[in-house]
């Protein structure tokens, strides 16, 4: 899908649906539409009345064209309160359903007003932003059906000033949407073919197409033995595809001094292993890499987006899985940075991958690193399936965190690193144990185990396992599978960083 910004009137622009942005301001009142001809007014009036439509958030009201257009339909979608804060997220929603409505029409092409003064750059951004997200679609499995993509969105803006901004920022919205859609395209691809060989040749080709900024180092497992992962080995030890542990390495072409980790959890499919999943908890594991798709996503944008900060990007991928070598209940690994752990449940081998990928990043001495996690069940629990928790050892990183994700779009929400639970996770025969000794608040511990490994760096943990894969839609514009989340999120930390 192409999408452009023109300065021009919405019914000369030879669209086939015509897009007009709708505040609610009590009734809806036809002087909202008083730069278009009377007898939309008055259709629109009459409709809106007729159909309870007011510029609520989530509605919309389609209309017929008025005399002598071209155009199919007219659609008035709601944008909700004309709030600063509130503008740019109810221009996501109607973005999604002004693409929901074309597709369903089998219209291809849109223009959307966006000349009011309300809507300034980032409300272009936010369009675009939600508008690709909207059009996704998934089809490597699907030959024989394709679903139909969106040809054009003809963003009309108020005056040149307003174009060139708006364009810039469609441009920015473009480069990081085209790094969300890898990170939902590896989430989805099957397990079968999603093995940590695969992601790290995803991560190879990231590195390739990077014009030299990024490069990456694929380590085997006997490169992993060497530097003691006995963590990740272990949960790696019982699968039958190899382990593959990636770092990137995005080095800026501007000078500077800082630098930033960032590790995701890529475990290609979780079975529990031995402590085996019931079969409906099993049937979105293949999600369980979801975080080290967002690493990769997230990379694939640098070389483009050339932030200020040199960036590590590390993920120790493997399957988790039963099998006659598979790790046991009881026993004990060593970490690389010496503790051992006691493994009482192997389904909680998100941490012990982590744990190793950490400690290893550690050693290039980032200012700051960042973990994305589909770590607990429990934060599901906690926080619902559309938010992630967030928890940190350093308040002005997290803040950092949760304001660049509120900019992004991305529901995250602070959790807390509870002192007073750290004992739970002691082991009577070991340094630790990979489970908590109570049921209750299983993030929190999960947080607390990591931060074991991260030796007192600001560190940020995002436990993503709500978000990352959406069961059902998660708004307007997110459908159902991979959703991406994270990526969007570490754009903006780090172009604000
Ligand atoms: N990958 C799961 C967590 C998960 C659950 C992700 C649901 C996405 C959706 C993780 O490895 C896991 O199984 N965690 C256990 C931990 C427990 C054994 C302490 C859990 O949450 O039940
Ligand atoms: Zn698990
Ligand atoms: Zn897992």
């Amino acid at each position: 899908m192409t999408i452009t910004v023109t300065k021009g009137g919405l019914f000369d622009s030879g669209a086939e649906l015509l897009v007009i942005p709708v505040f609610a301001q009590g009734e809806f009142e036809s002087k909202q539409l008083k730069s278009f001809d009377e007898a939309l007014q008055k259709r629109a009036m009459k409709a809106a009345k007729a159909l309870d439509f007011s510029g609520k958030l989530g509605q919309s009201l389609l209309l017929p064209v008025p005399a002598g257009s071209n155009a199919d339909d007219v659609l008035l979608v709601g944008v909700g309160e004309k709030k600063r804060e509130q503008i740019v997220s109810g221009l996501r929603e109607a973005a999604g359903i002004m693409v929901t409505t074309a597709k369903r029409r089998g219209l291809r092409t849109i223009a959307i007003d966006l000349t009011q003064k309300d809507f300034k750059e980032d409300a272009a951004e936010a369009l675009a932003t939600a508008a690709l997200l909207a059009d996704y679609t998934f089809e490597t499995y699907k030959k024989g059906n394709p679903d139909k993509k969106l040809g054009t969105i003809d963003i009309l803006a108020a005056d040149a000033r307003m174009v060139a901004a708006m364009r810039k920022r469609v441009q920015h919205a473009q480069t990081v949407l085209d790094g969300v859609t890898i990170a939902r395209d590896l989430v989805n691809t099957p397990a079968q073919e999603m093995t940590p060989a695969h992601l790290s040749e995803a991560a190879r080709k990231i590195a390739e197409a990077s014009n030299g900024t990024v490069s990456i180092k694929i380590l085997n497992r006997e490169e992993c033995a060497e530097l003691k992962m006995g963590a990740y080995l272990a949960v790696a030890q019982g699968a039958h595809h190899e382990p593959k542990f990636i770092h990137l390495t995005y080095t800026s072409p501007r000078p500077t001094k800082k630098s930033l980790a960032v590790v995701g959890k890529g475990v290609t499919f979780d079975s529990g292993g031995l402590s085996l999943k019931p079969a409906d908890a099993m049937m979105s594991m293949k999600c369980d890499m979801a975080g080290a798709a967002a690493v990769i996503g997230f990379f694939a944008t640098l070389a483009r987006l050339k932030p200020r900060v040199n960036i590590h990007g590390v993920i120790a991928a493997t399957e988790n899985m039963v099998s006659g070598t598979s790790i046991r209940p009881g026993d004990i690994v060593h970490a690389s940075n010496g503790k051992s752990i006691e493994i009482l449940n192997t389904d909680a081998e998100g941490r012990l991958t982590l744990a190793d990928a950490m400690t290893y990043i550690l050693k290039e001495k980032p200012d700051a690193m960042i973990d994305l996690a589909t770590l607990t069940g429990a934060c599901v629990v906690a926080l619902g399936e559309e938010i992630t928790g967030l928890m940190t050892n350093d308040k002005v990183l997290g803040r950092q965190v949760l304001e660049a994700a509120a900019r992004a779009g991305e529901k995250m929400w602070e959790l807390p690193l509870e002192a007073r639970y750290r004992d739970q996770i002691n082991s009577d025969i070991a340094d630790l144990r990979n489970i908590p000794t109570s049921r209750y608040g299983g993030s929190l511990t999960a947080g607390l185990f990591l931060q074991e490994f991260v030796e007192g760096k600001p560190w940020v943990h995002l436990d993503i396992a709500g978000p990352a894969f959406a069961e059902r839609p998660m708004s307007s514009y997110l459908g159902k599978g991979g959703t991406g989340h994270g990526v969007r999120t570490l754009v903006d930390f780090v172009e604000h960083y």
